[in-house]
């Protein structure tokens, strides 16, 4: 099902700091920062070559990732982004061995323009799975 990592999120306080250490320290391609309102987040996007690291950033009052910052105030690897053929049947394929999809399972719109849907971490060793239609 899955046919390749996407990218990796990680949760950061400090935005410009870390895109310095991605550009500077490692001498990484970065983005521009990329407001994402509708998932509560400011995304730049660092190419490795092979894969992404997504670095985010809360935006507005709700960011999801507020809450995970709170409890990791360095940041930390926030999620993995795996690409599969079809998010729908995905999901309903998972939901039906039991896996929580959040959101009810419905694809969302993710940060690249396509259908994302996101696992529960404690259905994935604790790890916050999303799965995006590429
Ligand atoms: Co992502």
């Amino acid at each position: 099902m899955l046919n390749a990592l996407n990218h990796v999120a990680i949760a950061v306080p400090d935005l410009a700091a870390a895109v310095a250490k991605y550009r500077d320290q490692l001498g990484a391609r970065v983005s521009e920062p990329q407001d994402v309102p509708d998932h509560g987040v400011t995304v730049v996007f660092v190419d490795v070559g092979n894969t992404k690291i997504e670095l985010l950033h809360p935006l507005g009052e709700n960011s999801p990732i507020a809450k995970f910052l709170d409890k990791n105030p360095d940041g930390g690897v926030h999620h993995l982004c795996f690409e599969v053929d079809d998010v729908q049947s995905a999901s309903d394929g998972l939901a039906g061995q039991g896996v929580r999809v959040l959101g009810g399972g419905a694809p969302k719109i993710g940060a690249h323009g396509k259908p994302v849907v996101f696992l529960h971490p404690k259905d994935f060793c604790a790890t916050l799975i999303e799965l995006e239609e590429a």
